[in-house]
């Protein structure tokens, strides 16, 4: 019997889209692009002895790999977070040589930063290694009390306050590698500097990330163009997917439907560890880092159109962080 053929079901263009960004970014974000491309690395050196990191988020999760791997090569890390019971049980799991000073900061408050800056000061440390890694993605808006969207303070703006006060205190060293960890998440993002601190109606959480996210590579190619030339190095890096507490909190479907292919820890902060040992040329001034490797910072259309340059973005940001 002859049938006529149905009409194949439209599928919905959200639905499509969340289709292809799956199909696009899993083989490489996830584990499996990791030991695909595992296959080609060499081992990283990893002699720290000497130098002092300093890893904002160095408590857990990527930050916390990045800084067990910085203190299995000798090095002495400044680990912030705000829970200090959770730094003094993270302490106490390190077996050296290197060693962890704990500093407790909530970095979506400034005014932490800033004494958390003084405090440093009056240490008289010398910061080899800034790991800028703190970043939340929250769902629902929360203001914090210093009247600032919190992903906008945590993920950027405590960022910008932390290394520029490093910078002007003479606090960072001559040769120092700061590295923004930031997220494949800024890919959808065109700069729009003016929706960066949104507080009020047009919130969405994952915008804001995004956004943030992209800021940090705009300002580590800001720095590297400012302060490059005299032995500095500044990158922006990605991790890839990570089965970190985070991402458990903030987006549980995510990790309930990818969990088995999420990378571990240590796969998260390989370029971090790669970056600061190895202090690669970088080719490009914008570009972001993944898998040990530059890449570009747009993919999609869209993005490069923004005309918000990266010095309107410093001077954005200096306007908030004054107080
Ligand atoms: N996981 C991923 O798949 C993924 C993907 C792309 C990019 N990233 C980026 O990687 C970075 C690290 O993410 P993660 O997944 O490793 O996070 P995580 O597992 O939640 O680790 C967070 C660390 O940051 C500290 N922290 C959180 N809020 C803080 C605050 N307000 N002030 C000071 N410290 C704070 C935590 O300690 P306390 O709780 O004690 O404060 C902990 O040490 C973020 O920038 C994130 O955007 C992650």
């Amino acid at each position: 019997m002859a049938t006529t053929p149905t009409p194949a079901k439209p599928v919905n263009a959200p639905l499509k889209k969340i289709i292809t960004f799956y199909f696009r970014f899993t083989p490489s974000y996830s584990a499996i692009g990791y030991w695909a491309r595992r296959i080609f690395w060499g081992r990283i050196k990893g002699q720290f002895s000497g130098q002092t990191w300093l890893v904002v988020g160095g408590s857990e999760g990527i930050g916390g790999a990045a800084a067990r791997s910085a203190i299995a090569g000798g090095a002495t890390v400044i680990a912030v977070g705000r829970d200090a019971a959770k730094l003094q049980a993270f302490q106490a799991s390190l077996q050296g040589p290197g060693t962890l000073k704990p500093e407790v900061a909530d970095f979506s408050l400034m005014a932490d930063v800033r004494k958390l800056l003084d405090r440093l000061q009056q240490q008289g440390v010398r910061i080899d290694v800034l790991i800028d890694n703190v970043g939340i993605q929250k769902r629902d808006q929360i203001i914090t009390k210093e009247g600032l969207e919190t992903s906008f303070a945590t993920n950027i703006l405590s960022h910008y306050l932390l290394t520029t006060g490093l910078l002007e205190r003479g606090l960072l060293s001559p040769q120092a590698t700061v590295i923004e960890v930031s997220s494949g998440g800024m890919y959808n993002h065109m700069m729009v500097l003016k929706d960066l601190n949104i507080t009020g109606e047009g919130y969405l959480g994952v915008r804001a990330y995004g956004l943030s996210k992209r800021a940090q590579v705009m300002l580590a190619a800001h720095w590297r163009e400012q302060h490059g030339g005299r032995g500095m190095e500044f990158y922006a890096m990605h991790p890839g997917w990570v089965d970190t507490a985070a991402v458990g909190r903030s987006m549980p479907r995510f990790r309930a439907m990818l969990k088995s292919v999420l990378r571990e820890h240590y796969q998260g902060a390989d370029t971090i560890v790669w970056l600061a040992d190895k202090r690669p040329k970088q080719k490009q001034v914008e570009a972001i880092w993944f898998d040990r490797k530059e890449r570009p910072v747009h993919i999609y259309e869209h993005t490069p159109k923004s005309t918000a340059t990266r010095g309107q973005l410093a001077e954005y940001l200096a306007g908030w962080g004054k107080g």
